[in-house]
């Protein structure tokens, strides 16, 4: 039901949230508008609240609208959250990865290279500010892991499992920074492949494969011509690199792939097998590391492959 007046907003601009970043029961700093036709309708009003019942009723996938001038008042109010003592890591996490979806779908539409990939640092930031605070965040998060394939969701997912196993080698905030903006942007290429062949549904033919084998050298140009740095490029451009030396597009041998990239080659692999497509059944996070030891061992770098076990035995404690 269609709270407040029934009033259709325009010349005003307005941005998507997901029903999942909102809290039963707490007032909202802002408007809520849905989609109707075309129009913004008016939904809430500032200061009212969602009762948990009307919550569970919404589809989880649903949206609602922000006006643009109130963005500022629903990142305060993300922010706000993610810092309330009280709130359990598990229901902080859940609006953490339900905010970040939309700002990497936003991510994702822009033309603007250069300005996604500004972007990108504010998203990553939040993440590992959230691992720093929560022990067990990132086991939440990695917990909360969509399943369902759509180009950001594999991306915000590799990222996701790219900063845990970098935190368990060990890395900075700074190469984190990197590492998770690398994974967001390390499928950029497919871009400029034709979108018959990243939909197409069942196996690709050989004219088709070497068009998408193409996709490390075509993200490789668009992160050069926008400004990336050098380990964001690496993880594109090497991320399908495989270290017995005979992966594409360099057959670069094992230690001589940039070792971000050799994180990636892990966790888009798990994430790939993890998640489901029409042609095949995901496996679940154990089968597919299981899968991943047994068969495709030599294709990844032996200890990141063990940390990745690690990486991932955290998610027990938390499922
Ligand atoms: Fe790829
Ligand atoms: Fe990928």
């Amino acid at each position: 039901m269609i709270h407040g007046k029934l009033k259709a907003v325009e010349n005003e601009r307005f941005f998507q949230i997901r029903v999942g970043t909102i809290l039963p029961d707490r007032p909202i700093p802002f408007d809520l508008y849905v989609l109707l036709r075309g129009k913004h309708i008016h939904y809430l009003r500032e200061g009212q609240s969602l009762t948990l019942d009307k919550i569970k009723s919404l589809d989880r996938g649903n949206v609602f609208y922000i006006r643009e001038s109130h963005r500022q008042f629903y990142k305060n109010f993300i922010f706000d959250r993610l810092n309330e003592e009280s709130l359990e890591a598990g229901v902080k996490a859940s609006i953490l990865r339900e905010s970040s979806m939309t700002l990497a779908e936003e991510i994702f539409e822009k033309s603007d290279v250069s300005e996604a990939l500004t972007e990108s640092k504010v998203l990553i930031t939040q993440f590992i500010d959230f691992m720093e605070q929560e022990p067990e965040g990132m086991a939440h998060l990695i917990s909360l892991s969509s399943h369902d394939f759509y180009t950001y969701n594999h991306s915000l997912d590799v990222s996701i499992y790219s900063l845990g196993l970098g935190s368990a080698s060990g890395y900075s905030r700074e190469q984190l920074i990197e590492l998770g903006r690398g994974s967001l942007f390390h499928d950029i290429g497919k871009r400029n492949v034709a979108v018959e062949i990243i939909c197409k549904q069942g196996p690709l033919n050989d004219v088709e494969w070497a068009q998408m084998q193409k996709h490390p050298q075509f993200g490789l140009k668009i992160l050069t011509e926008n400004g990336a740095s050098e380990d964001v490029k690496a993880c594109c451009f090497e991320h399908h690199e495989n270290f017995l030396g005979n992966g594409y597009p360099q057959q670069l041998p094992g230690e001589e792939i940039h070792h971000m990239a050799r994180i990636v080659a892990i966790t888009d692999t798990f994430d790939a097998l993890t998640t489901k497509r029409s042609y095949n059944e995901p496996r679940t996070p154990i089968d597919a590391l299981e899968f991943m030891s047994a068969k495709l061992a030599n294709r990844y770098d032996p200890d990141l492959l063990k940390a990745m076990h690690s990486v991932l035995f955290k998610l027990k404690k938390v499922g």
